[in-house]
């Protein structure tokens, strides 16, 4: 009997009170302790996409990046201004920033992302001997439920898509989420996103493309179901390879390889 007028309410209180400061101080801890690993598997992740994209093994990340130079690049002027650590740069946090980014008007935003970070980067993949084999551009804009990031790999003359691949987003499983499958991944491969006149035109259709069509070569076959995240993807590969996104430094690099 004695030992039940102990239980008072107050000693609750206490108890409880204890036990949330224990286990915020463990959570907390743990949270200051582990960044540095959490940055550094970000970090590989990060690089692995890149390799997918590059269609380098992945089994090796550190060796096959090696075959990758990153460098920062204005989109504005279309300007590349020198190697970078891609790790330390956030294009999400910088497309947020007012003093970073450069916002979007209705007619401009056709992949519905409001804004974009002023500089963006851009991966050159070189081959075993150090000769420049193609770039890899990030990528996002809206589907239907998501922002869709990606890489879109080029090849050397920025002629012909080489790799389309998404890390994130959160469209439905078996419908928009279907832009993971590689039978629809590899249907973009070898198709040409530009005109003659280097404005870029790729169409993803409604079902499947005819191969004897005129336009085929710029048409990729839709998601079924999926018609919205299919035309979120077709606008962001617009955006990003037209004027307000890689447009400049695509038209220079162009220029060049001639
Ligand atoms: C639960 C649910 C999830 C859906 N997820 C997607 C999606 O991820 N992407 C998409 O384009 N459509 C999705 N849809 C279908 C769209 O609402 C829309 O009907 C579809 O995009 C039209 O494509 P279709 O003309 O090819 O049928 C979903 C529908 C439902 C009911």
């Amino acid at each position: 009997m004695a030992s039940h007028k102990k239980d008072t309410l107050s000693k609750t209180f206490v108890v409880a009170l204890l036990l949330c400061v224990v286990c915020s101080v463990l959570v907390s801890s743990a949270a200051v302790f582990l960044r540095e690993k959490q940055n550094a598997n970000k970090a590989l992740d990060m690089k692995k996409n890149i390799l997918i994209a590059a269609g380098i093994s992945t089994d090796n990340v550190e060796a096959g990046f090696r075959r990758i130079k990153t460098q920062k690049l204005d989109l504005q002027s279309g300007e590349l201004e020198g190697a970078v650590d891609p790790t330390k740069i956030d294009l999400r946090k910088m497309a947020k920033d007012p003093t970073q980014n450069l916002m979007l008007n209705s007619q401009q935003d056709i992949a519905g992302i409001k804004s974009i970070a002023q500089k963006s980067l851009v991966y050159l993949v070189n081959d075993e001997d150090g000769t420049l084999q193609k770039y890899i551009l990030p990528i996002h804009g809206k589907g239907l439920w998501s922002t869709l990031y990606g890489f879109l790999a080029m090849d050397k003359t920025f002629s012909q898509i080489e790799a389309l691949t998404f890390y994130e987003h959160g469209e439905t499983p078996g419908l928009g989420g279907e832009v993971d499958n590689p039978r629809w991944k590899k249907i973009w491969e070898g198709k040409l996103p530009f005109d003659e006149l280097g404005n870029p035109i790729v169409r993803v259709i409604k079902g499947r493309v005819d191969p004897q069509a005129q336009d085929a070569s710029h048409q990729i076959d839709g998601l079924s179901g999926a018609t919205l995240t299919s035309n979120g993807v077709e606008h962001l590969v617009n955006f990003w390879l037209g004027q307000n996104g890689y447009g400049k430094f695509i038209q220079k690099m162009r220029g060049s390889a001639l």
